[in-house]
């Protein structure tokens, strides 16, 4: 895929910076804090369930001795003549030991289960939670796909990891290394054959363990990159079929999941070596152990039972080793997901919270703007906004913000509201910053309705009342009513009970509007913030929503934004706006009079009515 081709490089790549500084088995300093802080309320949990793994597999152990045993001992007793007494207690031990396995492993599944669950259900709610609170900028930069499969596929790694493959892992390496010891305890010179498969065990290990990391790298990154070919066309579904973008997107689609199914083929691939290799390897052993075992048996250097313990013994110790090259990929993944979670932890908002928070019992509404310095991006000279904003607005005041597309009308709307803070100089509402300000009285305070009005899925009544969930059913209608919503409201289906997700509650985008209006009235800010609020409405509408703004304004501060300057008859004072500054600020009829830039705008807006 060429990078011209592909307008969302940008993000993938960034995906699989993030992925592949998350590779490899170990964990970094601050994905071990996460697991200590999610494992600490279920530490004596923990123990027991180590405990019960650990007596499982000292049970699992006693089969191929006990067999042993009750050839050796208890068979040669009944040919002897002298009872069955050995064998019997050999078998009692046996059943002993096998129900002792099952009880265990119950335990431990309905145990870790309940654990698992509680630290998967701890860390979603810790990440949704964390998630929100991140400011604005963050989202920008972090993409939706990305957000969600931190939240789904990150999380349902990690609760793999918990659920199956840790235990797995576990009792692995337990018999693995109990087995060892006990293979030199039975009888030294066989558990010296043994020996001799270790270098080439070894060599299998380190070859699969570096390969399997970079494949597994690889793998991550194609998939990142296919997600996000997958969201964005999808997402984009609207603009990619009105520009015929399909075949072409399908075409990258495709490449994308070529090479994602090669990288996976290559990871298979190491596995198809690896597995059979350690299966070969241990079956070789197994023979060779056989075959000297029998020569030690005839010349009497060990029994018969002992050569069986240690052939069962060893098949045991084989068998999970094929076994760990499953586990290692489940492991990556978990140790890259916990990496990728605990970065997404780690992010600190950018719009913080105070340390000292004032609050604002009854604003006013008094707005000032000194020496403002603001651009989205804090690192670029060039990228900066608002070069150095001075602006007063008295309580009650209507200003009218008018200019060019791009001029910063916006954001210096956004940084009223506090959606980003400015690089220098303060905004203060009734002289006190709002950085000061507790979240709830800021939002309090300063509403903001915006052209796109977002609605969530519920009744329009509960969209209505979402910033004022106090509110009355007769008190959501009077505002409907007040903005002009009413009538089409009560014409909907189901009134205002309409759910505005489902089937024929959709809404157009100038009712939309009018929904967000009707909000932002019944939250009753003492600053009202309207960004282009009316731009989706036609005339006739439009026209009543101004009519009821003369009323709606008349007590609080407000800062319309709008191109279609009818607006401007309702407010006090204009400002213009040019390249983040502003050039002209006076009364409507004063700056129309004049020969500046409004006089230029207006008598354009008037020619264009004609
Ligand atoms: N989220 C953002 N991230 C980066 N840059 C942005 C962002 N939003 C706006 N900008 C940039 O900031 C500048 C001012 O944008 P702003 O949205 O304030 O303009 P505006 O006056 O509201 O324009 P319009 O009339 O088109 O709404 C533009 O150059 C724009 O490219
Ligand atoms: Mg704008």
């Amino acid at each position: 895929m060429t990078t011209a081709e592909s307008p969302w490089r940008g993000v993938a790549s960034e995906d699989a910076a993030e992925i592949s500084v998350a590779g490899g088995v170990f964990l970094r300093e601050r994905s071990r804090r996460l697991l200590r802080s999610l494992a600490r309320p279920h530490k004596a949990a923990l123990w027991t369930v180590a405990g019960a793994v650990l007596l499982q597999n000292a049970a699992g152990m006693a089969g191929p001795y006990l067999i042993a045993v009750g050839i050796d001992d208890g068979i040669p007793q009944i040919l002897a003549g002298d009872g069955p007494s050995t064998l019997f207690i050999v078998f009692g031990l046996f059943m002993l030991s096998a129900v002792a396995q099952g009880a265990l492993r119950w335990f431990f599944f309905t145990r870790s289960g309940y654990v698992g669950q509680a630290m998967l259900f701890q860390l979603r709610r810790r990440v949704f939670n964390h998630l929100q609170g991140l400011s604005l900028s963050f989202h920008e930069k972090y993409t939706s796909g990305r957000v969600i499969s931190r939240l789904t596929s990150d999380v349902e790694t990690i609760g793999e990891l918990l659920d199956e493959s840790l235990d797995e892992l576990v009792m692995a390496v337990l018999s693995i290394v109990s087995i060892g010891v006990i293979l030199l305890v039975l009888d030294a010179p066989l558990a010296l054959v043994v020996l001799l498969s270790f270098p080439l065990l070894l060599l299998m290990f380190r070859w699969f363990g570096k390969n399997s990391t970079l494949s597994y790298r690889r793998t991550r990154e194609t998939v990142a990159l296919l997600i996000v070919q997958f969201a964005e066309s999808l997402g984009g579904i609207r603009a990619v079929q009105a520009f015929r973008r399909e075949p072409r997107n399908q075409e990258i689609f495709e490449e994308v999941a070529d090479d994602y199914k090669a990288a996976n083929r290559r990871a298979w691939q190491l596995i198809a070596v690896f597995e059979p290799g350690i299966m070969l390897l241990g079956n070789l052993t197994i023979g060779a152990v056989l075959l000297y075992g029998g020569y030690r048996t005839i010349s009497g250097e060990i029994e018969v039972g002992v050569l069986v313990a240690f052939l069962l013994y060893l098949r045991r110790f084989f068998a999970p080793m094929e076994d760990l090259s499953v586990l290692y990929n489940s492991f990556q993944s978990a140790t890259a997901a916990l990496e990728k979670l605990s970065g997404v932890l780690e992010e600190s908002a950018t719009v913080p919270a105070p340390a000292y928070p004032r609050s604002l019992e009854s604003p006013q509404g008094t707005v000032h703007f000194d020496a403002v310095r603001f651009g989205y991006r804090s690192d670029a000279e060039a990228a900066v906004v608002l070069p150095r904003l001075d602006l007063r607005i008295p309580a009650g005041q209507t200003v009218a913000l008018v200019g060019a597309t791009g001029a910063g009308k916006s954001t210096l709307a956004r940084l009223l509201a506090r959606f980003y803070d400015p690089h220098e100089g303060s905004v203060t509402v009734d002289g006190v910053d709002v950085r000061d300000l507790t979240d709830a009285d800021l939002r309090r305070a300063v509403v903001m309705v915006t052209q796109e009005s977002f609605l969530f899925s519920g009744s329009v009544a509960e969209n209505i009342a979402l910033g004022s969930p106090s509110a009355s059913r007769a008190d959501i209608e009077q505002a409907a009513q007040a903005i002009g919503a009413h009538e089409f409201i009560t014409a909907l289906p189901e009134g205002y009970d309409t759910d505005v997700r489902k089937r024929g509650g959709r809404l157009s985008a100038g009712q939309r509007q009018l929904v967000s209006f009707a909000r932002a009235f019944l939250a009753d800010p003492a600053i009202l913030i309207l960004d282009e609020a009316t731009s989706s409405l036609d005339v006739p509408s439009e026209r009543l929503v101004q009519r009821a703004l003369r009323t709606i304004l008349t007590d609080r501060t407000a800062l319309i934004i709008a191109h279609r300057l009818s607006t401007v008859e309702i407010a006090d004072r204009v400002l213009v706006m040019s390249d983040g500054r502003i050039v002209e600020d006076g009364a409507a009829a004063d700056l129309i009079g004049g020969s500046g830039a409004f006089a230029d705008l207006h008598q354009a807006w008037l020619d264009s009515l004609v």
